[in-house]
C-alpha cells in the first residue's frame, strides 16, 4: 500500500450488541427488487412478457441496462455473471449479436419519450474494444433515442482500462464512470487474484476527468480474505484522495455453492460476523469523517451530488444497480442475464450467452424469466423500497396510495416485534423508522414485509 496516512478517528462507534450481531448473521436478500430474482418464473407459458415492451407511454422516458458478460481476468470473490474471454473472437461475436438484440428491443417497444439513462455493467464493459464500445453507444443512442441530457454510466475494471478506452468513453458522451476498486491493500489483492495498484486507479481517474467524464463512482469491499478494519480504513483514506463523487461499500458475499471459483477463497481467511461488522464500521467512519453522506444500505456520496440531494428529498430509488435518482418506470434489459422492469413486472434475459445468442439469431427477444406483479407485490415493494432508501415508511399512507385498506399490512407490522425489541426499528402507529445505529440491518426490517422470504431464505448471503 502507498505511504500510509492518518487513520486515527475522532470517535469510535459503539460496538454491536449481541442482538445486532444475531441479525447481521442472518441470510437475507439485498432487496434490489421486490419480489427478489429468486421468485422469477420461466418466461414461456400463459403470460409471455413480450407485450410489456409495447406498453411504454409516449410522454415517459425509459432507461436501459446493458450487460457485457466478459472480463479479462477472474477475481476469486466475483459474484457477477461473467466469463473470462481469452481471445477477442468471442467478444467480437457477442457484440454483433448485441447489435441485433438492440434492433429487436427497439422494434418491440411502444412509443416513449427517449432514453434518459443508459447503464453498462457486467462483467467489464471495457472488455470490449474502444471501437466496438463506441459503435454500441451509437446504436443504442439511435435506436432508443438517447436524450441529450441523459446519464450514460459505465462500470469499469481499472486494471484493464486503456487510455484509448477512456478516450472512447469521452467521445461516446459517457457521464459517469464506476471503477471497481475493492481494496488497495496488496496482500488482500493477491488473495483475490486482483492486483491493482493505487497509481493505476489514480491515473485512470485523472484521465477520465480530463476527457470530460466528470462523475466518478468507486466500488469498495469489506469482508475479503485477510481484510481488517485498519486495512479497510486505509483503503477508504486512499480512495478519498481521488475525490470520487460516490462510493459503494459492499460486504463480500461468499456463496461458493453458487459461484464455484469462490472456493479459491479459504474460509479460514474470512472474518466472522463481528469482524465484518468492525470492517463495515471502519469504512463508514472514514467516509463520514471525510464528509460523505450515507445513502441507503451501502452507498455514500459527496453532499452536493445529485444522489445526496435526492436522498435529502426522499427521491432515491432502489434498483438492480444499487441506489439511483433515476425515476424512469421502465428499465429495458439488453445482453445476457440482464434484468428489466416494466409496469407489468420483471423480466430476465437468458443467463447463458449461448442461449441468449441463439434466441437473438432466431429473431426472438431473449427473455428467459419473468415475474408478473400483483397489486399486493407492488404494495409490499413500495414499503420495502422506502425502508431501504429512507429508513422509514408510512405504511398506512402507502397502503392508501395503492388502493388498499390502511390495515392491509398489519400482520407484517406485527412481525416486526422482535426487530423492534432488538432496537432495529421503532413503530408509531403504522409508521416504521429504522434508527441510524441500525442502518446496516435495514434488510432485517424490510424482510418483515417480504411475503416470499421463507422459501428462498438460505440462498442469500449474510446481512452484514
Ligand atoms: C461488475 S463489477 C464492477 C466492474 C468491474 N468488473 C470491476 O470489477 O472492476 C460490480 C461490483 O460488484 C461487487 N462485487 C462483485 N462480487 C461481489 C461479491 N461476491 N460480493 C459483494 N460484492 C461483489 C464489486 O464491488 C464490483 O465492483
Ligand atoms: S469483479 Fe469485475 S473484473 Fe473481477 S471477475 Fe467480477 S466482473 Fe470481472
Amino acid at each position: 500500500m502507498p505511504a500510509s496516512i492518518a487513520t486515527s478517528r475522532p470517535s469510535a462507534p459503539a460496538p454491536p450488541t449481541a442482538a445486532q450481531l444475531h441479525h447481521a448473521g442472518r441470510n437475507l436478500p439485498r432487496y434490489t427488487s421486490y419480489p427478489t430474482a429468486l421468485a422469477f418464473q420461466p418466461a414461456e407459458g400463459a403470460e409471455t412478457p413480450r407485450p410489456w415492451f409495447a406498453q411504454t407511454r409516449p410522454r415517459e422516458v425509459i432507461s436501459a441496462y446493458v450487460h457485457v458478460p466478459f472480463c479479462r481476468r477472474l477475481c476469486w470473490y466475483c459474484g457477477c455473471h461473467t466469463t473470462v474471454a481469452h481471445t477477442y473472437d468471442r467478444i467480437d461475436a457477442f457484440q454483433q449479436i448485441l447489435d441485433r438484440e438492440i434492433d429487436l428491443v427497439a422494434e418491440a417497444l411502444g412509443d416513449h419519450a427517449g432514453a434518459a439513462h443508459l447503464h453498462f455493467g457486467g462483467g467489464s464493459p471495457n472488455a470490449l474494444s474502444p471501437e466496438h464500445f463506441l459503435r454500441l453507444v451509437g446504436r443504442l443512442a439511435d435506436r432508443l433515442r438517447l436524450r441529450p441530457d441523459a446519464e450514460v454510466a459505465v462500470e469499469l475494471d481499472p486494471a484493464l482500462l486503456s487510455a484509448a478506452f477512456i478516450d472512447a468513453l469521452g467521445e461516446g458522451g459517457v457521464t459517469r464512470a464506476s471503477l471497481g476498486v475493492q481494496t488497495f491493500d496488496p496482500p488482500v489483492q493477491a488473495k483475490v487474484n486482483r492486483i491493482q495498484p493505487f497509481e493505476r486507479v489514480a491515473e485512470a481517474v485523472e484521465r477520465l476527468r480530463a476527457r470530460g467524464v466528470e462523475a466518478i463512482n468507486f466500488d469498495l469491499m469489506y469482508g475479503l480474505p485477510s481484510q481488517t478494519p485498519a486495512s479497510v480504513a486505509a483503503t477508504v483514506d486512499l480512495a478519498l484522495r481521488l475525490r470520487p463523487d460516490r462510493i459503494a461499500v459492499f460486504g463480500y458475499a461468499h456463496v461458493p455453492w453458487m459461484k464455484k471459483h469462490q472456493v479459491m477463497i479459504k474460509d479460514a481467511d474470512l472474518a466472522d460476523v463481528a469482524g465484518r461488522w468492525a470492517q463495515a464500521d471502519a469504512a463508514d467512519q472514514a467516509l463520514t469523517d471525510g464528509g460523505y453522506v450515507r445513502i441507503g444500505l451501502d452507498h455514500y456520496a459527496r453532499p452536493g451530488d445529485p444522489l445526496a440531494r435526492a436522498a435529502a428529498e426522499g427521491r432515491v430509488r432502489r434498483n438492480f444497480q444499487g441506489y439511483t435518482d433515476d425515476p424512469a418506470p421502465v428499465l429495458v434489459p439488453v445482453g445476457p442475464s440482464s434484468i428489466g422492469q416494466f409496469r407489468e413486472g420483471f423480466v430476465q434475459n437468458a443467463v447463458a450467452t449461448d442461449d441468449w445468442s441463439r434466441a437473438v439469431r432466431e429473431g426472438r427477444l431473449p427473455l428467459a424469466r419473468k415475474l408478473p406483479l400483483t397489486p399486493a407485490d407492488r404494495l409490499r415493494a413500495a414499503v420495502i423500497e422506502r425502508l431501504m432508501c429512507d429508513l422509514s415508511a408510512d405504511v398506512e399512507a402507502i397502503c392508501i396510495a395503492h388502493g388498499f385498506a390502511p390495515e392491509t399490512l398489519d400482520a407484517s407490522l406485527e412481525s416486526l416485534a422482535e426487530a423492534e425489541r432488538d432496537g432495529l426499528c421503532r413503530r408509531q402507529g403504522r409508521r416504521v423508522e429504522i434508527p441510524e445505529n441500525a442502518r446496516r440491518l435495514m434488510r432485517a426490517v424490510a424482510a418483515g414485509f417480504d411475503e416470499r422470504l421463507p422459501a428462498g431464505q438460505n440462498r442469500h448471503a449474510k446481512a452484514v
